[in-house]
Formats: structure tokens, C-alpha cells, sequence
């Protein structure tokens, strides 16, 4: 499937804690447009339900633990983002729900594209539509 999971920059210092970072140009192949957040999502709460057209995105959990799981229409596969330090980039064509784990957990998104409704693909019946066109009827 469509997606890399990825080692995000992380320095760590003695006793000090840890920094991780994200450079555009370098660490992620599209240009970066685009970051949001979502966060105070009551544990177990499943958010997403929806793929996009042309957005790619890079999406981390700095605190926290969020089960992201992707279906490109003919597979299944689920990332558990449970370290800050860890990525998953998911390009266009892919339906996404996001299961918040644990409470407070933070889900950070770096996206290719600024918002732009008509870029969802909100049902899944059109995501079929979209991925596979007539055939799979
Ligand atoms: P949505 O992407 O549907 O969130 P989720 O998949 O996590 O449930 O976005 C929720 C609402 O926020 C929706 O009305 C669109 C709006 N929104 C923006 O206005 N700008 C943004 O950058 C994003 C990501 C969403």
C-alpha cells in the first residue's frame, strides 16, 4: 500500500529531553503547505472517515497513542503512531479513520495542499467510485 512510516529527526540530550524536527524540502517530498492539529479527542473517539483527491500528508503523534487505519480499497492495514519520533506519510487515494488510543493524545499533520473542501472524498461508496471506477460493481 501507498504509505512509508518514517523516522522523524529526533536529538536527544542528557537529561534534557528530546527535540524532534521536520524540515520542508527534506524530510518530506512535497511541498509542505499546511500544518494542523487535532487534539482534546475523547479517548477511543474515531475521527477521519474520509480520503482525499490530490492531498499528501505526513501525520505524527507527539503525545500520546493514535491507531491510524488505511484502506486503499483493496487492503486494510492499521499504524499504531505511539512515539513522537514516528511518522507515517499517506498520499491521495487512501480512506483514513484515526483512533484516538489514549486521552489527551495530539494528532500533528504536515500537508501537501492548503484546506480545500472540495478535495475530500467524504463516503466511501465514492472513495470506491474514485479507486477502482465502475468495475468493482
Ligand atoms: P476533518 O478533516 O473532517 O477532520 P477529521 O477527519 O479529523 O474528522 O475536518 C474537520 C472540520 O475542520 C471540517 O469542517 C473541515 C475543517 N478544517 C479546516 O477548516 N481546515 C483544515 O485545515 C482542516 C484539516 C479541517
Amino acid at each position: 500500500m501507498d504509505y512509508q512510516i518514517v523516522n522523524i529527526n529526533k536529538i536527544e540530550q542528557q537529561g534534557k529531553g528530546l527535540l524532534s524536527f521536520i524540515e520542508a524540502n527534506r524530510d518530506v517530498e512535497f511541498e509542505i503547505k499546511r500544518l494542523y492539529y487535532i487534539y482534546e479527542v475523547p479517548q477511543g473517539e474515531i475521527r477521519g472517515y474520509h480520503a482525499h483527491k490530490r492531498l499528501k500528508q505526513l501525520l505524527f503523534c507527539p503525545h500520546g497513542e493514535i491507531n491510524i487505519n488505511i484502506d486503499n480499497g483493496w487492503e486494510i492495514e492499521s499504524v499504531l503512531l505511539d512515539d513522537p519520533s514516528k511518522g507515517l506519510i499517506i498520499k491521495e487515494g487512501i480512506w483514513r479513520t484515526m483512533e484516538f488510543i489514549t486521552e489527551g493524545a495530539v494528532l500533528c499533520v504536515v500537508a501537501s495542499e492548503y484546506y480545500d473542501e472540495s478535495d475530500y472524498i467524504r463516503t466511501y461508496d465514492e472513495f470506491i467510485e474514485h479507486v477502482k471506477g465502475g468495475y468493482w460493481k
